[in-house]
């Protein structure tokens, strides 16, 4: 595997899934693999789960991990070609991505969208130069558009709780003071239309998503109506993707936040939420706090997606 940014660069779902959860019995057991090989993790943005979770993989494999915060101690770096660079960026990306990529075997990528041209962002300027120029396979540790290792966690997580064999879905959009990008809902969607699920997808009016992620899913714009009979429910926040709203808030509705209300629409469903998430605006602490939230080994199988991708690109060196 030489890059991770989608669902599609794992090939067979299940076979991935079946793999990660192999590695989760013994995740150890490829320590040879990434002896005398080195991750460098860049992070453009700030992160707990991810930094942890991928670093922790990486020693899991054997790995030397080496961690970049681009904006804290490193060069500020101009990531557009033809600046005249007579402003506060020091270094253009041009010459640090492979610089980056002359001191390590694998890289992983995190780089948000910043909400300020839409084509910049869905066309993945940062991770796609990251793909292009550094020489080494690359994967997403959250991007413009995706979070391709979030929501592989997502799915072996959804395959360790499942009570059938075709759980229903429900990915909700929530209630959030901040602009969030669509990457995780993106992700999300990407990963449950490939799986074996009944998946709907459920907002208010104006947070309609790119239909490359929704693809045939079923969206619902009644938040109790889609919650009926769920055996998960996935909520996140996420701003606007349409023009001419790309990026804004349209909305701060708290009927839309999980409680325990909405739960008891569902089959018992399980809670889960990418993590961090705001309390009493995406989730009720009750909701949170009960026995059907899942967050934390969701949370948990971070380290599970992030040392089965960094595996099979370890695999693809040899
Ligand atoms: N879910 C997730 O990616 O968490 P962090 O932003 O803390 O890495």
């Amino acid at each position: 595997m030489r890059t991770y940014t989608n669902v599609k660069d794992l090939g067979d779902l299940k076979a991935a899934v079946s793999e990660a959860l192999e590695i989760k019995k013994n995740r150890f057991a490829y320590k040879s693999l990434g002896e005398n090989k080195t991750l460098l993790m860049v992070f453009f943005n700030s992160s707990l789960r991810t930094r942890l979770s991928t670093q922790k993989a990486g020693m899991n494999l054997g790995m030397n991990t080496m961690v970049l915060d681009i904006n804290q101690g490193a060069w500020k770096l101009e990531t557009e070609r033809g600046v005249i660079m007579d402003g506060d960026k020091s270094e253009h990306i041009l010459e640090a991505i492979p610089v980056m990529g002359s001191y390590c075997d694998i890289i992983g990528v995190r780089a948000f969208a910043q909400f300020e041209n839409k084509e910049d962002d869905y066309q993945e300027k940062i991770l796609n130069q990251f793909i292009q120029y550094s020489g080494k396979p690359v994967f997403s540790m959250e991007a413009a558009t995706g979070h391709p290792l979030q929501a592989f966690a997502d799915l072996i997580t959804i395959e360790e709780y499942k009570r059938t064999s075709r759980p229903k879905v429900v990915m909700t959009w929530a209630p959030h003071p901040k602009a969030l990008p669509q990457a995780v809902p993106n992700s999300f969607a990407d990963f449950m239309n490939e799986a074996d699920v009944d998946f709907v997808i459920t907002h208010p009016q104006g947070y309609e998503l790119d239909p490359k992620f929704v693809r045939g899913a079923v969206v619902e714009y009644d938040q109790d109506k889609a919650l009926a009979g769920a055996d998960f429910v996935y909520a996140k926040n996420w701003a606007a993707y349409a023009d001419p709203n790309y990026g804004k808030i349209l909305s701060k509705d708290m009927s839309w936040t999980i409680t325990s209300q909405k739960m008891a629409l569902t089959n018992n469903a399980y809670f889960m939420h990418c993590l961090p998430v705001r309390r009493n605006m995406i989730v009720s602490d009750d909701v949170i706090e009960s026995p059907q939230s899942i967050v934390i080994p969701e949370a948990a199988n971070r380290e599970i997606s992030a040392q089965t991708v960094i595996k099979r690109m370890l695999e693809s060196l040899t």
